[in-house]
């Protein structure tokens, strides 16, 4: 069904709400931002040093219909004028998908409207359309708080994981590692501010880089770091926090990078997308610029805007525009997968 037939404009209104953040955008032709509304409850989280469940739920109830109105208002669209509604159903807190989902339904009724749902890693890599159409094969390096994956994507919406962590994800590991340094939840961007002001002194274990795949292990390297802390408060010893965080990074980013390079010349893809929350270190993205540039020669590497890693509706909206045109499309009995995959 061609849900725009009657429409003027490609509309889709989209909600994320499988974390922390509630959004809401309105995205036209699949690769135009109109508006997306992302209200953060970092700072609920923070004293916990992570995201509780029950209190993000809470916030997305409080949130979810003031982020639409004004997703609507900045985009200067009417109900009316909208294709569609499309919804992250996946993976995430079960609660608070079920709060966006629950608002994505209701809106889809009241307004007759077709309804999309969207896994959220699938929309992390759209979030690479807003700066560039794809070209296919497309090995996608997607990095967040709850995955590591390198993906490969034959054509729209198809998604082939040829490797994943077997651990923790990389995300996580920063967490973890900013805790034991003392920093707030979440930690990547300030571990990342840090590296830049320190060398890599603590030569940490590259975990699994050699190995004839394209899994990835973080939890060895999180061990080394915490065990090394540890033994240096036993003795009384100060170590270099910037040291610590550069060497920490150094060793994310070698194995990341090299990983991601070996699969791009296996499969033979015209393009690699840097994807998720941790997209945004400065770090990964530099040296992954330099290292696809230098190495693989006719690959075009899509890097999306900062604002774009971290979750937000307008790359569920990128996504569901896609799944429209598969004709995926949900009833009033779509639920929440928490642990989809894509
Ligand atoms: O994709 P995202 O916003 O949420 C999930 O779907 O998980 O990713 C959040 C993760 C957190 O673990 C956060 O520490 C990490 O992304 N992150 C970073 C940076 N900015 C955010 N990690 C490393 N360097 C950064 N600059
Ligand atoms: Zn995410």
């Amino acid at each position: 069904m061609d849900i725009f037939n009657q429409k003027e404009r490609k509309l889709i209104l989209a909600i994320e709400s499988s974390c922390d953040e509630t959004s809401v955008a309105v995205i036209e032709d699949g690769q135009v931002i109109l508006s997306n509304i992302v209200a953060s409850q970092i700072n609920s989280h923070k004293r916990f040093g992570g995201v509780v469940p029950e209190v993000a739920s809470r916030h997305h109830v409080e949130q979810i219909i003031s982020c639409i109105d004004e997703a609507l208002n900045e985009a200067n669209v009417t109900k009316e004028e909208l294709g569609a509604v499309a919804v992250t159903y996946g993976p995430g807190l079960v609660g608070a998908l079920l709060i966006g989902i629950q608002a994505a339904k209701s809106f889809a009724w009241a307004n007759d409207l077709p309804l999309i749902p969207v896994n959220h890693m699938a929309g992390h890599i759209y979030a690479a359309r807003f700066v560039s159409e794809m070209t296919f094969p497309v090995l996608a390096l997607l990095v967040s708080g709850g995955h590591t994956e390198l993906v490969l994507m034959k054509a729209h919406g198809e998604f082939e994981i040829i490797g994943e962590t077997r651990d923790d994800a990389c995300g996580e590991a920063y967490d973890k590692v900013g805790r034991v340094l003392g920093l707030s939840y979440p930690s990547g961007k300030e571990i990342d501010e840090m590296a830049h002001l320190g060398q890599d002194t603590y030569h940490f274990p590259r975990s699994m880089m050699k190995e004839d795949n394209y899994d990835f292990s973080f939890s060895g390297l999180k061990s080394a770091f915490i065990n090394l802390v540890h033994n240096a408060e036993q003795r009384d010893e100060v170590l270099d926090k910037h040291d610590l965080a550069a060497s920490f990074q150094a060793s994310v980013i070698d194995v990341l990078v090299s990983k991601t390079i070996r699969a791009a010349k296996e499969y033979q893809v015209k393009q690699v997308i840097l994807a998720g929350g941790v997209a945004a270190n400065k770090g990964l993205r530099d040296r992954l610029t330099q290292v696809v540039a230098s190495e693989l020669q006719d690959v075009h590497l899509v890097v999306p805007p900062f604002k774009l890693c971290g979750d937000n509706a307008a790359m569920i909206g990128a996504a569901a525009f896609v799944e429209a045109e598969k004709g995926v499309f949900a009833d009033g009995s779509l639920n929440a997968r928490p642990s989809v995959t894509l």
